[in-house]
């Protein structure tokens, strides 16, 4: 039968993250899976500031370089994850030689020095970056980041002409997580307006897609999606993945995570999904590929964070040992039956 990169030709790229072990060459099931399924690849982990840029005075391409020429060789487009975001951001960054607090002018001319090295490193091979990676929070306001304190929100801008300056041929986007979230929705449309009154253009605007099996509602997420072509943005699915496990709540706080109730949900499956949860499991990915192929004219790409479920971050998250199903191939390499039924829903459009 099909593969998926088979299946959606034509529509929209079809993508997964990859890991370290996968860019070592010390996966070769799943970057079989890769070349055969897939025809994007972002890099899950190695682009982020603190692995790519550990100290002011040395940058560290090894992985990413390794990354990018995998995806030449194969033929595949390649994004690059992240060049601007509040975590996992080395220290550095924002103190200086005394540890004091640096000054906007300091820190602008660290992020230009950051993003221009790194986008002109892979002119011509990266096609697009997520310039700006979650800088509005769930209410719709400007995530109060070191960014956004030492710089006010104007980081955001100068951001993308960094960018923009180093390829101008590269895409650029604003990748963010919760989009369906109606007041985060409308923040991120505000600050999107605004930055393109100010002539900064976003190729597309990035929906995370960490998605849960009753949450978000499919509506809501729709709405968003709506929101955002209109803006004459592309609109980028960049890491979806579906938990089976209830939804930690954020609120919950250490001593509930830490509970036995709490524990038992880590792996209540044990590698044997129950139907019922399959089934729901299923009809949500196939709710949101028909949803991504009826707006197919502004999603130009849907990406899958991991290959398999042994590679899925939803693991030990948020407490080490939790195991979660979210992805598309099981722990074994295995397509799971959702594969074909991707498959034959698209090619029944
Ligand atoms: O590689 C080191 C290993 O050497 C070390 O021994 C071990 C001990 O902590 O850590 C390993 O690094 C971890 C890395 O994942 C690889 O597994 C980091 O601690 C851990 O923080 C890191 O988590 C990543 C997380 O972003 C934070 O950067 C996840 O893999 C990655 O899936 C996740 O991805 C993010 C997107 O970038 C942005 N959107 C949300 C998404 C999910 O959180």
């Amino acid at each position: 039968s099909l593969t998926l990169k088979e299946a959606f030709k034509g529509k929209f790229l079809i993508g997964t993250a990859m890991n370290a072990y996968q860019i070592m060459g010390k996966d070769t099931a799943a970057t079989n899976i890769i070349k055969k399924q897939f025809n994007a690849i972002v890099a899950e982990n190695c682009m982020k500031s603190e692995r790519i840029h550990p100290r002011e005075d040395k940058f560290d391409f090894s992985l990413a370089d390794k990354f990018v020429q995998f995806g030449t060789d194969n033929n595949l487009v390649v994004t690059g994850h992240t060049l601007i975001w509040h975590s996992q951001a080395p220290d550095w960054f924002f103190v200086d030689d005394a540890g004091k607090m640096v000054s906007k002018e300091t820190l602008i001319a660290r992020m230009k020095n950051h993003i221009q090295t790194i986008v002109t490193r892979y002119k011509g091979k990266i096609k697009g970056w997520d310039v700006v990676n979650e800088a509005i929070n769930d209410d719709g306001t400007y995530r109060s980041s070191k960014f956004y304190q030492i710089i006010g929100e104007d980081y955001i801008k100068l951001a993308f002409q960094f960018a923009r300056e180093a390829d101008p041929d590269a895409e650029l986007y604003y990748n963010d997580y919760s989009m369906s979230i109606p007041a985060k929705r409308n923040g991120v449309v505000a600050m999107v307006k605004k930055l393109q009154k100010q002539g900064i253009t976003i190729d597309a605007i990035g929906m995370q897609s960490h998605l849960g099996l009753d949450n978000p509602d499919i509506k809501d997420f729709e709405a968003s999606l709506e929101a955002f072509s209109s803006l004459e943005c592309k609109v980028m699915i960049t890491e979806m993945d579906i938990s089976i496990l209830p939804f930690p709540d954020k609120n919950a706080g250490a001593e509930v995570t830490k509970s036995f109730e709490y524990k038992q949900q880590m792996d209540p499956y044990r590698e044997s999904v129950p139907d019922s949860v399959t089934t729901a499991f299923e009809q949500r990915y196939l709710s949101f590929f028909k949803l991504f192929e009826k707006h197919k004219k502004a999603v130009t790409r849907v990406t899958l964070w991991g290959v398999t479920d042994a590679n899925s971050w939803k693991n030990n998250w948020p407490v080490p040992g939790r195991k979660d199903y979210p992805l598309l191939f099981s722990r074994n390499y295995a397509p799971k039956p959702i594969v074909d039924k991707i498959i034959k829903q698209t090619l029944s459009e």
